[in-house]
């Protein structure tokens, strides 16, 4: 099997990812190129997008996985959202168990402002374990409540997982984020990496020299771990080796 995506901007016209379902295509196509078999797009649910309707959402992908299947890329696409922190139906989705989950259901993708303090984000993690459900950390180095010392570990001591953006590796989103993720890697915080992937404008080289920048850092082994083996094993709800 092939590398495994968990976070991108893949369905058209619903967020700030693909605007067309040729962009969608051709990012497709890109990730295909790049070695990649399955992607688990993650719309944003965030109020000021479409994509925070789950029905549209899952119209949408129906629809580009019918693309993908009748231009024969062989790309097997799973159901995923990045939901966001703040968002006001969090909480009551999480209470009344109609929570946007990954894959087969048992891990959330949560992103964390870039902005300000989080001190809630611990009882978040909490309350969500205790639901059973495991929360993967949408790019935490470009927050700045992980920039603080110690609080990447802390939450993952306390069950949380972390995502890395790959694009961080090779200074995509600055030096400060750069820095934050090759600290991370460097103390194995990170679960899993993902792409986040929004646009088809060259995808395929810029997601290309990150690949390569992060199995540069972790070697072989260790890239086939974030890339496909833990997110392969997300997919399906297992968080045993993660966590
Ligand atoms: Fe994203």
């Amino acid at each position: 099997m092939g590398l495994v995506d968990l976070h991108l901007h893949l369905l058209p016209g619903v967020d700030d990812g693909s605007r067309s379902l040729d962009d969608s295509l051709a990012m497709a196509r890109a990730l295909k190129a790049l070695g990649f078999s399955q992607l688990a797009p993650s719309p944003h649910h965030r109020v000021e997008y479409p994509s925070r309707s789950r029905e549209l959402c899952a119209a949408k992908l129906e629809e580009v996985r019918s693309a993908i299947d009748a231009a024969g890329l062989g790309l097997t696409l799973h159901p995923n959202a990045e939901n966001f922190f703040l968002d006001d139906e969090l909480l009551s989705d999480l209470a009344s168990g109609r929570l946007r989950l990954l894959g087969k259901g048992k891990v959330l993708l949560l992103e964390a402002p870039y902005q300000g303090p989080l001190p809630r984000l611990g009882d978040l993690v909490f309350r969500l374990k205790l639901k059973g459900v495991t929360p993967l950390i949408a790019h935490p180095e470009r927050c700045f409540e992980f920039a603080r010392k110690g609080r990447a570990a802390e939450l993952v001591q306390h069950g949380a997982l972390l995502q890395l953006d790959v694009g961080a590796l090779t200074g995509r989103y600055g030096k400060a984020p750069q820095k934050l993720a090759r600290g991370f890697l460097d103390d194995g915080l990170y679960a899993v990496a993902a792409t986040d992937l929004h646009s088809p404008a060259k995808a395929e080289q810029w997601v290309g020299d990150s690949l390569a920048a992060l199995e540069k850092a972790v070697g072989k082994a260790g890239f086939d771990e974030l890339f496909r083996v833990r997110p392969e094993k997300l997919l399906v709800g297992d968080t045993s080796s993660t966590s």
